[in-house]
């Protein structure tokens, strides 16, 4: 049995009156579905004081423990400000960092060293799907971005499909579960299947009040990772709760 998950990046926004928010999230995240925000770096810290009920996590780290790497930040700093997750390999690190397959594999590791659970996110580009693609590009990631040593606390994966990131486009509930039931078989075929099917799968990209309960319906969808409509309580509470009303429904 999976707990589900609601996870929130907020990626480069927030100030520190955004974590007025976290309190209008809170109720929601009494229910049975785990919540966990992700704020930039800068907001960790105060979020971890401020959040009830809600787990708080970066949205990168560095591969190294410390050191000399200027504006990284280390898993352990993360650990240190409160932080009990990271996302790694979103796809706009993948772009706009050049992380590859191996930078996202020592991240994860230096992540579980710290005691971090990684959120890893995995993702096709629109040209990958047309070219039909799509699962031979997840299949790679998976086997180069995740480490041996993965647990179901240690890991979640977030499946994002680039082209649904912020476009307000969302594959079919088809396309979705044909993913996340490939990724639930080759985690089961690596992993075994004991840890295999204890893995958070999450879906992201697009999510919104209006859909997720269709989502949340998908087979091997346990919760999903929320840009945009996870920065405000008003957009993010509906979609806890549409998970909690999965979860019950099992
Ligand atoms: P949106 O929900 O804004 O499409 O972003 C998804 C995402 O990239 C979460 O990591």
């Amino acid at each position: 049995m999976r707990t589900k998950l609601a996870a929130g990046n907020w990626k480069m926004n927030g100030l520190t009156e955004a974590l007025s928010e976290l309190a209008g999230m809170a109720d929601a995240a009494a229910g049975a579905s785990e919540v966990l925000i992700c704020p930039p770096f800068t907001l960790v810290g105060a979020a971890a004081a401020a959040a009830s009920g809600i787990a708080i996590g970066g949205q990168d780290c560095h591969a190294a423990a410390s050191g000399a790497h200027t504006g990284d930040v280390s898993a352990a700093m993360l650990k240190d400000a409160g932080a009990s997750h990271v996302i790694l390999g979103h796809s706009e690190r993948r772009t706009d960092h050049n992380e590859r397959n191996s930078d996202v594999n020592a991240k994860c590791v230096a992540a579980w060293d710290a005691g971090l659970t990684v959120v890893l996110c995995v993702g096709e580009s629109l040209e990958q799907r047309e070219a039909a693609n799509t699962l031979e590009i997840i299949g790679g990631q998976l086997a180069a971005s995740v480490p041996d040593g993965a647990t179901g606390h240690n890991l979640v994966i977030a499946y994002e499909p680039i082209w649904a990131i912020g476009t307000g486009k969302v594959p079919s509930t088809d396309q979705i579960g044909e993913v996340h039931d490939f990724m639930r078989a080759r985690l089961e075929k690596r992993f075994g299947s004991g840890v295999g099917r204890s893995v958070r799968l999450l879906y992201g990209g697009s999510v919104k009040p209006s859909n997720a309960t269709e989502i949340f319906a998908v087979s091997n969808v346990d919760g999903a990772l929320v840009g945009g409509a996870s920065l405000k309580a008003a957009d993010f509470v509906p979609i806890i709760e549409a998970l909690n009303a999965a979860s019950q429904d099992g």
